[in-house]
């Protein structure tokens, strides 16, 4: 994503990997149209891209606050969105342009913190399995739980990723393969419920995945699918880590029953690329997340240390395997 003084440059996260296209947003109105159409998506862009419609909203004068309104609304799980936007409320209007991109810039920070920690948990020669994109596109860069596999690589660790496809957006598919490829990580991407028959016959040593939004109790929502992975991992007795910075910790929720849960249209599920798969009318449930139990969490990797259960974020605890 890049300010280029009067408009934010995004690149439109949809029609990767094929093409590159760069979307050119004027007003925070279509700055909230991109991220509930996931043009840019991933819990800490979104919060930078909401950040950046603030700053649009202000230089070109607009409502500040129908402009926080709008971009409040624009997707409900990720509370980095919601982050972002509350800490530019203690900012005044001349400020908002410099904490947007100091939001972006600690963003970066913070996920090569998490590389460095979570890399001393992930051991020479492990085959990780991870879901969803959780990389420089679903950040301001190096990313979270793909940080600590980038991490890992670049400290020399031969490692290998199965990454999901993560249906129905196809996030992995489409977005990690294409980051993993990019970088030369050696990873083939398998269909999500390919997962089960790979752990049973041994072929994961761990997980890593992202989060959303994650509970006082270290309830994490991510990507649906994520929870049967956890399931999964805990039934072969697999490590199972989440990884996010700090900024997609909401210690105003006990547990995580009570975050949001987007749904999402139902077409997602009922065409691939426009065409129609299911019968016309087909009644459909189609959540964006799902959220994994504490427990079944074997670490949470943030930028300021490895926690284990009970979490008390902010009291790091050594890393160990
Ligand atoms: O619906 P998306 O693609 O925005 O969902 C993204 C995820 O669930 C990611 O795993 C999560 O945001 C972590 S991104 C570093």
């Amino acid at each position: 994503m890049v300010w280029d003084g009067e408009l934010l440059r995004l690149l439109d996260q949809r029609e990767l990997p094929h093409r590159e296209v760069w979307l050119e947003l004027g007003t925070s109105g279509e700055v909230a149209a991109a991220i509930r159409d996931m043009a840019v998506r991933g819990a800490p862009a979104i919060g930078i891209a909401a950040a950046y419609g603030m700053a649009l909203a202000v230089h070109h004068g607009e409502d500040l606050a129908a402009a926080d309104a709008v971009l409040r609304a624009s997707r409900p799980t990720a509370v980095n969105l919601f982050w972002a936007l509350d800490r530019l409320k203690s900012v005044p209007p001349g400020g908002v342009l410099d904490e947007a991109e100091a939001i972006e810039r600690e963003d970066l920070e913070m996920n090569r913190a998490i590389g460095r920690h979570g890399a001393e948990l992930v051991p020479h020669g492990a085959r990780i399995l991870t879901i969803c994109n959780t990389g420089a596109l679903a950040t301001a860069g190096h990313g979270t739980a793909l940080g600590i596999i980038r991490t890992a690589h670049e400290n020399g660790k031969e490692i290998f990723v199965t990454s999901c496809e993560t249906r129905p957006r196809q996030q992995g598919l489409r977005l990690t393969a294409y980051e993993l490829k990019k970088e030369g990580i050696p990873f083939r991407s398998i269909a999500d419920s390919v997962a089960a028959s790979l752990m049973r016959a041994g072929e994961i040593d761990l997980v890593v995945a992202g989060a959303d939004r994650i509970a006082a109790n270290g309830d994490a929502a991510n990507k649906i699918g994520t929870y049967m992975l956890a399931v999964l991992a805990h039934h072969h007795r697999i490590p199972f880590y989440i990884a996010a910075p700090s900024s997609t910790l909401d210690p105003t929720l006990p547990t995580g029953d009570l975050i949001p849960i987007e749904e999402r249209s139902a077409t997602e599920l009922t065409e691939i690329e426009g065409v129609k798969i299911a019968p016309e009318e087909t009644p459909v449930y189609n959540p964006g997340f799902d959220v994994t139990p504490g427990q079944l969490i074997t670490a949470i990797i943030t930028e300021t240390g490895v926690y284990r259960i009970p979490y008390t974020f902010g009291e790091e605890v050594t890393p160990s395997t």
